[in-house]
């Protein structure tokens, strides 16, 4: 299995400075938040992370100063258009892709559904979609809704040992009827990071076009959309510390070719012809923020980073290493309990194919009363499916609740990960 692109293709890896994590929490303002006396431990990130302060203050500021829809012939108006293109640049670094390729959206699932909906009045019945057993529904039910315009969808399983995807399965699936195929990038319950590469490759190979859902991926490793040569990837800021909103890469070609669902006198010019009504400025601005946020964490990491993308990559090779010395802590601290069900990869060697997101549950106890009680302890932590309705139903918990999900990003600790198996012995 190829492992995942994790620096730009021709840079060489710089020895970094180790993750300054005082400096980082202290640019989180709500992880000081207190639950009965004691620190909250924010291991929720999977389903929205923590917004250091930088971005409350872009949303805050643009809010006092440049608020105006866009396009008027006014200071704020302008403002706002300049911000627009500011911000589609900083997301063109984050994706590594030309600014007229970024696409903003309400979320990921509202963007893919707009998009599968622009894709699917270009097919015929019989054409064929390939989606996976691995993946959150929004990258599946958008791509089943086409199924009412007689197309095919083909669904990859799983191998249940580790939840990787079953790749000869996938290969068979693909076939010259093959439109698009639809994968994550990494599952945001058991944490699989998929060879993307390798499948766009397959994909391209039988004239299809890739479509890769990164949103559980993008806190946890730097995205090149150029390397992978997808034709389209989406990810939502809230999960990599910005506000609550989706971005899509759209090769250009394809965001000109495709026609999106849109009222008349919206433009037809690309990308803006994808971004449906007046879109949430304020945070936009803050997406922005995000991004530069991780690229100031890089540029501490490696000052010798000169662009933002360097800085960026700087971040996530700074980043990465850290979240994986917690997830050794909290595998080891898990397979000493008993009766507890780890689900994914768990050996070592393969982390290169897992980011820091474990599911597991603890005999037949229901994962929401565990959830409960670590709530109830300042451990903030996830139960139930998370959408990931598919795997959830093949690994045979569904009908049982689910799993528990721990989710470890950049700003946890050591400590928290300790507090997290104490109170998991205790229950
Ligand atoms: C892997 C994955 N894909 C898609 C989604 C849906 O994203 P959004 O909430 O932006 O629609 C999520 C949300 O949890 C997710 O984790």
């Amino acid at each position: 299995m190829s492992t995942p692109v994790m620096h730009e293709t021709g840079s060489k890896p710089r020895d970094l400075a180790p993750l300054a994590i005082t400096w980082v929490r202290e640019q989180f303002p709500s992880l000081r938040t207190e639950v009965g006396g004691k620190p909250a431990a924010f291991l929720d990130g999977p389903a929205g992370t923590q917004v250091p302060q930088q971005v409350t203050d872009a949303i805050h500021q643009y809010l006092l100063q440049d608020n105006a829809n866009t396009y008027g012939a006014f200071l704020t108006s302008r403002r706002t258009n300049e911000m627009i293109l500011g911000v589609r640049s900083a997301m063109a670094d984050f994706f590594n892709c030309s600014p007229e390729e970024v696409v903003f959206g309400q979320n990921m699932t509202t963007i893919t559904l707009g998009l599968a909906r622009a894709i699917g009045r270009e097919l015929k019945p019989g054409d064929e979609i390939v989606v996976t057993t691995l993946d959150h529904d929004a990258n599946v039910g958008p791509w089943r809704a086409l199924e009412e315009r007689g197309i095919v969808i083909r669904q990859v399983d799983i191998r249940e040992s580790d939840c990787t995807l079953d790749l000869d399965d996938l290969r068979n699936k693909i076939t010259g009827k093959t439109k698009l195929v639809a994968v994550g990038y990494a599952s945001n319950m058991v944490g699989t990071i998929n060879p993307v590469a390798q499948i766009t490759k397959m994909a391209h190979d039988a004239g299809a076009l890739m479509f890769i859902d990164a949103v559980h991926y993008a806190p946890h490793g730097l995205i090149d959309v150029k390397a992978l040569d997808c034709d389209f990837l989406v990810c939502s800021p809230y999960k990599f510390f910005g506000p609550h909103m989706g971005t899509l890469y759209g090769k250009k070609e394809h965001l000109e070719r495709f026609r999106p669902y849109k009222v008349r006198p919206a433009t037809n010019i690309s990308p803006e012809c994808w971004e449906t009504g007046t879109q949430v400025h304020e945070l936009i601005a803050g997406i922005g923020a995000a991004v530069d946020y991780i690229a100031g964490l890089g540029k501490r990491c490696d000052p010798t980073a000169k662009t933002r993308r360097e800085a960026l990559a700087a971040a996530y090779r700074t980043t990465v290493p850290y979240e994986r010395t917690l997830l050794t802590r909290l595998l080891e601290g898990l397979e000493s309990l008993p009766g507890v069900t780890i689900y994914g990869i768990i050996d070592r060697a393969r982390f290169g194919e897992r980011c820091a997101t474990v599911s597991f549950r603890i005999g037949d106890h229901n994962p929401t009363r565990i959830a409960e009680f670590l709530g109830d302890r300042g451990i903030f932590t996830w139960d139930g499916n998370f959408y990931a309705l598919n795997l959830s139903e093949r690994l045979g918990v569904e009908q049982k609740g689910g799993v528990l999900r721990v989710g470890i990003v950049h700003y946890n600790t050591a400590n928290e990960i300790d507090r997290l198996l104490d109170a998991l012995r205790a229950f």
